[in-house]
């Protein structure tokens, strides 16, 4: 049994290049600096937008991204099947949300989950300005038709990227592209597709909101003169990236197509073993082949599905760790209390079922051969 299976998620920096890591630090200036630039350049290629900042974190994404939009009072709009990270800023910028549901096979928002919160803001004259989706565990959302709705409503729409890099959508547009939003965040953070050890970057395709970017990522401070060196905009804080983390970055993009092959190979793998238990739990869709999956998700049944955290207990003694993506913002107390209404009917179904299985590129065939050896095992088949 390898000790991979400890971790649902791990990064994998075996191969990385120390003397150009080295390089990176007898530089001139070894933050946001060469490498830095470069690492934005080819997140824009890969990407395809127009512009790409890197920053120190996905939650630093967000909430840069969200201030770059000059919003007043920001009443945002986001799903309940989420990180914690997107509610808490919007707490601590004094703004409103509404807690949209979800999709309850995909764990994403729809058209049908957003008309509902649409419909509940016409009824009550609440204006939302911001609509903050996920792309969920590497899937893609379709974001299309709520596009033209939120067009229609005055809602800026900014995408939350950062488990879904380097995923492209049917028409083979990347996550990233923002053809449907204002800018996209994404988070580099070790268990996600690629690495910078902590960090993130921002796309976008919109000229002002990426020299705003430029901006807030340095404390919004504008040089002047030389005896009043500094001109403050708007308060802001440091949400630089290092050159060492972007020279990582850099290693890691040359192994996107490597790391994308053996995730989907992984994923075709586990199909293939769990398919036999289509009555204790189906597998999540992963029907689509453009997509970089990030995480392994399957939906309990019935028994299974009430005995989750015995299930998990089980496997976590055999050295198998699980995790549940996500416990709905709803449930979390210090958020659904400064929300302006919670819809959970979905949510609370997709929570209830969901349940992650180690996935990442450290693991191999016999990995998942002990996995299902050991599902086998606890559902007595
Ligand atoms: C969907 C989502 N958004 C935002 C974040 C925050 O990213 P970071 O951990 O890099 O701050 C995460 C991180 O786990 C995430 O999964």
């Amino acid at each position: 049994m390898s000790k991979n299976l400890k971790s649902y998620g791990l990064h994998n920096i075996q191969d990385l290049n120390f003397k150009f890591l080295s390089s990176s630090l007898k530089q001139k200036f070894i933050t946001n600096y060469k490498r830095c630039s470069l690492f934005e350049n080819r997140i824009s290629k890969i990407t395809n937008s127009k512009y790409s900042i890197s920053c120190n974190n996905g939650t630093s994404a967000i909430l840069m991204s969200i201030l770059s939009l000059n919003i007043r009072n920001v009443v945002a709009i986001i799903p309940n099947i989420n990180f914690v990270a997107i509610a808490s800023i919007i707490n601590l910028i004094k703004g409103k949300y509404i807690i949209c549901d979800v999709n309850k096979n995909t764990g994403m928002i729809d058209k049908y989950s957003f008309l509902e919160v649409i419909d509940f803001c016409k009824l009550k004259k609440i204006k939302p300005n911001l609509f903050f989706p996920i792309h969920y565990a590497g899937n893609v959302i379709n974001l299309k038709e709520i596009k033209e709705i939120a067009n229609k409503e005055k809602i800026s729409i900014v995408e939350d990227g950062c488990h879904s890099f380097g995923s492209l959508d049917t028409k083979n547009n990347p996550v990233g592209s923002c053809n449907d939003s204002r800018c996209t965040t994404f988070s580099f953070h070790p268990v996600k597709n690629i690495t910078t050890v902590e960090g993130g970057a921002i796309t976008t395709n919109n000229h002002n909101v990426y020299k705003k970017l430029i901006s807030i990522r340095n404390h919004s401070l504008i040089r002047t003169s030389i005896e009043d060196p500094y001109y403050l905009q708007s308060p802001s804080l440091n949400f630089r990236m290092g050159e060492i983390n972007a020279e990582i970055g850099l290693q890691q993009l040359k192994k996107i197509g490597q790391f994308k092959t053996k995730r989907q190979k992984l994923v075709d793998y586990y199909i293939l073993r769990l398919k036999k238990y289509d009555k204790f739990f189906s597998v999540y869709n992963f029907k689509s082949k453009k997509v970089f999956w990030h995480l392994f998700v399957i939906l309990l049944k019935s028994n299974l599905k009430k005995n989750k955290k015995n299930f998990m207990n089980y496997l976590s003694k055999h050295k198998i760790q699980t995790q549940i993506h996500y416990k709905p913002l709803s449930f979390h107390k210090v958020l659904k209390k400064n929300a302006i209404k919670t819809f959970s009917k979905n949510s609370k179904i997709f929570y209830e079922s969901q349940l992650t299985l180690p996935l990442h590129t450290k693991m191999n065939f016999k990995d998942i051969d002990y996995i299902d050896s050991k599902i086998k095992k606890y559902l007595n088949i």
